[in-house]
């Protein structure tokens, strides 16, 4: 199967599949955990870190930027609907996976995939830190004692943001003392793992073997 993957800055959930497909040497003799080829990684930001990390494994890599559209007078909408229709017209994955994607896409962006083919990562648990700056948001209400666990979650892409069947989810507690960095550190490796578990699960469902 062909997997395409959006991103916007570092990029460490990229690697995480990276590592995981069968784009990097295998560390040991065992097949990939993901048998699976990753075809393109598209950035909204050219200085994106994650681009270096596609093109040190040979990935093929697209900057598709709103400015030329915005400088055109035309709208964000535009630019979904174009970088979804190259997306599938000239890729055409058998899923697309938003890692660390900041950008709110349109309806007009999910028309060109089938549903259920798009998948975000999402640094909180199903309905409670919907949005930008989650994991700053949950350690905010920790340092309030209002909860003591937060977690990261695979969903399907719906309109409405960070909303979508769940295909997998993890609680990640906050501990005692914790630093806001100490949190971030340990939901940035609940991630890599969930992220590599959420993509072979909707492949399964969508008829891949992943043995
Ligand atoms: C991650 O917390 C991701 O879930 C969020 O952006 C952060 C950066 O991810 N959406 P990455 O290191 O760029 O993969």
């Amino acid at each position: 199967p062909r997997i395409v993957v959006l991103i916007s800055g570092n990029g460490s959930n990229l690697q995480a599949i990276i590592n995981a497909s069968s784009h990097s040497p295998p560390s040991d003799s065992s097949h990939p955990s993901l048998p699976a080829d990753i075809a393109l990684v598209v950035s909204n930001r050219s200085k994106a870190f994650g681009l270096e990390r596609a093109a040190k494994a040979g990935i093929p890599t697209l900057v598709f930027t709103l400015k030329p559209f915005k400088d055109q007078g035309k709208t964000r909408e535009d630019y979904d609907d174009e970088l979804g229709r190259k997306i599938a017209t000239e890729y055409s994955p058998d899923l697309v996976m938003l890692a660390g994607w900041m950008h709110i896409l349109s309806p007009r962006f999910l028309a060109h995939f089938a549903e259920g083919t798009m998948l975000n990562l999402h640094p909180a648990l199903p309905g409670e830190f919907d949005g930008a700056e989650a994991i700053e948001r949950a350690y905010a209400e920790f340092k309030e004692g209002k909860i003591s666990r937060t977690g990261v979650m695979v969903h399907k892409v719906v309109p409405e943001v960070d909303r979508g069947e769940v295909v997998c989810k993890r609680e990640v507690p906050i501990l005692p003392g914790d630093t806001l960095r100490d949190l971030q550190t340990r939901i940035h490796d609940t991630e890599h793992g969930l992220i590599v578990e959420g993509i072979r699960k909707r492949l399964q469902d969508l008829g891949f073997t992943m043995s």
